[in-house]
């Protein structure tokens, strides 16, 4: 019997509707368009309003799109996973509060969270469920509403977040179409570089946590952006290689989209012309597990079966990976 492959067949999205210009943070902080737009690629990211709507909200978004592209009813998924670093609240489970809202009653579903590589780590995770004959149609949703751990007056970190979802569908191949090969890693000793300091078992809330502003993220970006800078370029130039994949076979990069400058590094390294990555991180942000789903919801007209494709993304942790996947439908 032909190997089983995990094919996304299907992908859905959603962005909140309000826009956070970088006009509109020159007049939240000591900031500028300009500098943004040169140091991050960003000139909008989108934030979700209103008063408790957590990730979910938009998570119910981009699945109920994605099940009425495919044509198929809540009850035929049988597995959830939620790749997000903003749940809902931290227990239950968000895919549980996902799987209720939108009647997927016959699924079951857990949460990965593995910050800005979330939605590469849970892939490889529910690919493995199809792989192995367990289940014939699983659901990945990358989410998160980053706005909701935002510090609006730290201008180093909060310009380049904002809000969003995307979801796929994996399905049974066995023609060679599907994720093919995946390479991931991680590195425990960066978490001190990006982090959230509060609000877990290690340090629960408290008035004092609240009033020095531990709920929010914290980064040090340039140290960040020295480990991504490389560490995303190798690891898809490493997948490329074993895979003897070059840059003329390679149809797409699908990068993580946390600085403009950070994905023109790995197409670089990957020896990729600009017309084949995808990039929307001028009008989104970065909406950490929502990039690249996002990026693929959105580029879906133009991709075509057989296509390459190879994403990539680097996050808090340190985590960081890159998956291979060959296509597995034309979008009519
Ligand atoms: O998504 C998961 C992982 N995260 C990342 O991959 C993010 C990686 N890091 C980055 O993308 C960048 O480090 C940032 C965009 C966050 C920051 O850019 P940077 O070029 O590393 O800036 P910096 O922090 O080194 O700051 C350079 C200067 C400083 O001024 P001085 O000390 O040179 O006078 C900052 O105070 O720019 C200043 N600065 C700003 N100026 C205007 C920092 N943020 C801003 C700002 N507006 N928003």
């Amino acid at each position: 019997m032909s190997k089983i492959h995990a094919a996304i067949t299907a992908v859905g999205g959603y962005v909140p509707e309000y826009i956070l210009t970088n006009e509109e943070l020159t007049r939240m902080m000591d900031t500028n368009d300009e500098w943004i737009q040169t140091r991050t690629g960003i000139k909008e990211r989108r934030i979700l309003k209103g008063l408790d709507k957590g990730s979910s909200e938009m998570a119910v978004e981009a699945v109920k799109l994605l099940l009425e592209k495919r044509g198929i009813s809540p009850l035929d998924i049988e597995l959830v996973i939620c790749a997000t670093t903003t749940p809902d609240m931290i227990f239950p489970a968000t895919a549980n509060i996902i799987c209720d809202k939108v009647g997927m009653t016959n699924a079951w579903g857990f949460d990965i969270n593995a910050a800005c590589s979330g939605f590469i780590f849970s892939l490889t995770t529910a690919a493995q469920f199809i792989e192995t004959g367990r289940h014939k149609k699983v659901l990945l949703v990358g989410v998160d509403k980053m706005s909701s751990i935002m510090n609006y007056e730290d201008r180093a970190v909060s310009i380049i977040f904002g809000d969003g979802a995307g979801a796929v569908l994996l399905e049974p191949d066995t023609e060679g179409y599907g994720v093919v090969d995946s390479i991931l890693r991680t590195d425990g000793s960066g978490r001190v570089f990006l982090h959230q300091k509060a609000g877990g078992s290690a340090r629960p809330a408290t008035m004092e946590t609240v009033m020095n502003k531990e709920h929010y993220v914290y980064q040090e970006g340039k140290h960040v952006f020295k480990f991504a800078v490389k560490n995303m370029a190798d690891v898809a130039a490493e997948i490329m290689e074993r895979n003897n994949l070059t840059a003329d076979n390679v149809n797409w990069l699908v990068p993580h989209q946390a600085n403009k400058r950070i994905i023109d590094a790995t197409a670089e390294r990957m020896n990729l012309p600009m017309e084949k990555v995808m990039i929307n991180i001028q009008k989104f942000g970065n909406t950490t597990n929502g990039t690249l789903p996002l990026c693929l919801w959105e580029w879906e007209n133009q991709l075509k079966k057989g296509d390459n494709v190879i994403l990539a993304a680097f996050g808090g942790g340190f985590t960081w990976g890159s998956t291979y996947i060959r296509w597995a439908y034309d979008t009519k």
